[in-house]
């Protein structure tokens, strides 16, 4: 019964608002033996109802993610099925999210619907989709993104230490998850905001207080890395922080201890769960990633930076200030009237 009546909803919202599922459309929703059967039967009767053709491909969960989970993967029929979809709904546990199939599927289709929703529950999905004013939404992240965007300095704090300041790279785009689907390109749950800033500027403080995925999940004890020039010099704190310092070593590539990108996190209904789609949208987090950096957050540089692996670390009720003026306050917009206004009512 979790949700039975309350699901369609968010299905609804999802297939008709954000993916614009019309008559005819050939729509493929993949998952795995992890996935959640009522999610997917939801979505699937959704898009029936839209007048599309829903096809459900399910196979058995890969022991791990993208490309790790390449040899695991029935890699050809996958992907030929998918390279003929409209639209692609992604409701996989371990993701297929810049796997082999992922590539081809992109690489062939300039304009496929595709969002990734991985390890969505019927919990999740109707805080974060069903529950949402998405219109609203993308009018506030837009906003955020255009002032945050023209600031040259920024400063991040957060109560568990963070304290971080960084210049913005003239040449580099915020990517904001508003809920627009981007033809052709992976699109993801909306109320996220993502930027590299000038790597070599960033100084300071970063304390992880959130989650830490890989190779954690939710934190019992802070990490706090020391951050010069971008890169992580120290790595301090408990139990989590030694089994992350193990987790970096490993790799023996000095690119993993680079800073990546920050995201701001502003999905009205996101809570700390260990799943790292939904702690990175927390409304008023920040989050650094460090490792990899895929090519749309540098677009200066082509085929990005590469590195082994990524991780995502949350920093819950960040403060936030853009040349001097303050924009969030331990999670909460201050001093811009028109987004005040939009974050009472969208929360
Ligand atoms: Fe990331």
């Amino acid at each position: 019964m979790a949700y039975d009546f309350e699901l369609g909803k968010s299905g609804r919202t999802l297939v008709r608002d954000i993916l614009e599922v019309e008559e005819g459309d050939n729509v493929v929703i993949t998952a795995d033996t992890n996935s959640n059967e009522d999610v997917v039967k939801a979505t699937a009767s959704e898009v029936f109802t839209a007048g599309g053709k829903p096809m459900v491909i399910w196979n058995a969960t890969p022991e791990g993610v993208g490309k790790a989970a390449d040899d695991m993967l029935p890699l050809k029929t996958l992907a030929g099925a998918l390279k003929e979809a409209d639209v692609w709904i992604e409701f996989n546990e371990q993701w297929l999210l810049y796997s082999t199939v992922y590539d081809k599927v992109i690489e062939a289709s300039d304009d496929i619907r595709y969002i990734c929703l991985v390890e969505m529950t019927p919990d999740m999905m109707v805080r974060t989709i069903g529950r949402v004013d998405m219109p609203k939404l993308a009018i506030f992240l837009k906003k955020v993104a255009i002032v945050t965007g023209e600031a040259k300095k920024i400063r991040v704090t957060t109560p568990a230490g963070t304290d971080l300041e960084f210049e913005n790279h003239p040449e580099r785009h915020m990517i904001v998850h508003s809920g627009d689907i981007m033809r052709g390109k992976a699109s993801m749950l909306p109320g996220q905001i993502s930027w590299s800033p000038k790597f070599e500027s960033i100084n300071g403080k970063l304390v992880f207080d959130g989650s830490l995925v890989p190779p954690i999940g939710l934190l019992d004890n802070p990490i706090e890395l020391t951050i010069e020039k971008g890169k992580a010099v120290k790595i301090e704190g408990g139990r989590e922080a030694q089994e992350f310092k193990n987790w970096l070593e490993k790799f023996d590539d000095e690119n993993m201890y680079r800073l990546a990108h920050i995201s701001y996190g502003f999905n009205p209904g996101a809570k700390l769960t260990g799943k790292i789609v939904e702690d990175e949208r927390i409304w008023g987090g920040t989050e650094w990633g460090l490792g990899n950096v895929g090519s749309k957050l540098v677009p200066e540089q082509e085929g990005g930076i590469p590195a082994s692996s990524h991780c995502d670390g949350i920093c819950s009720s960040s403060s936030v200030w853009l040349d001097g003026k303050q924009l969030l306050d331990e999670g909460k917009i201050v001093n811009f009237p028109e987004l005040e206004k939009l974050e009472k009512e969208l929360r």
